[in-house]
């Protein structure tokens, strides 16, 4: 059994936590995860370099990258793999997928960063990171944690549904509804008292369903 020391203490981060800071050695060298302060950060872990699951994810995060770019938004992989191992691997992929990484991947060998992000579920796996994502705002929020067991790949997509749901939430004040796509109504806040709910009809330039529900184009 696996024992952490004190500076390792498991941390399992929470929506709408700061998110914990680090430095890391990455494939592209050393970064804080302060200076990405004004970006939004999309920080992945994966099991391990050179799995199956993983280079199929690697290719889909690669795909969605440029996009994400346009939403001010980095990507930051993870695993507890060296940096000689992620290079390795990123010439791999590059090789048999024509896909070129372009996003840094964290070395965390000590597992100094997975240990704060909770990305560790020892009843799976006590040494590999299962493939955990947080959302961190531009402000440093936690604004939304995903967790895949080892076994499943990832969907990109929803990745990039997810940071522009949030952000979306943030530009309009609304909230986003189930299987909400860019494009689509956004749901306008329930009323707080009788009184609004008694005016909700009323309102301009809303799609009233009923007093509790109504949506509105973003
Ligand atoms: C994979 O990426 O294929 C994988 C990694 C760890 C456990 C199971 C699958």
């Amino acid at each position: 059994m696996e024992t952490h020391t004190e500076e390792q203490k498991v941390n399992m981060p929470r929506i709408g936590d700061a998110a914990p800071q680090f430095s890391a050695a990455t494939s592209q060298g050393n970064i804080n995860l302060e200076d990405y302060k004004g970006k939004w950060v999309v920080l992945f872990s994966h099991p391990s370099d050179f799995t199956p699951v993983c280079t199929t994810e690697f290719v889909g995060f690669q795909d969605i990258y440029p996009e994400l770019k346009q939403l001010n938004t980095e990507l930051l992989g993870l695993s507890v793999d060296s940096v000689p191992s992620h290079i390795a691997w990123i010439r791999s992929i590059e090789e048999n997928f024509d896909t070129k990484i372009e996003f840094p991947v964290i070395a965390d060998l000590d597992k100094q960063v997975a240990m704060k992000y909770g990305m560790i579920m020892p009843g799976e796996s006590q040494v590999e990171t299962s493939r955990a994502v947080f959302v961190i705002d531009d402000k440093q929020k936690i604004r939304s944690i995903i967790y895949y067991p080892l076994t499943t790949g990832r969907n990109m997509q929803e990745i990039l549904r997810l940071v522009k749901a949030l952000q979306t939430t943030d530009e309009h004040g609304v909230s986003t509804p189930a299987n909400w796509q860019e494009g689509d109504k956004a749901v306008v806040s329930p009323p707080k008292t009788q009184e609004e709910a008694a005016k909700r009809a009323q309102e301009e330039g809303i799609e009233y369903i009923d007093w509790y529900i109504s949506k509105k184009d973003v």
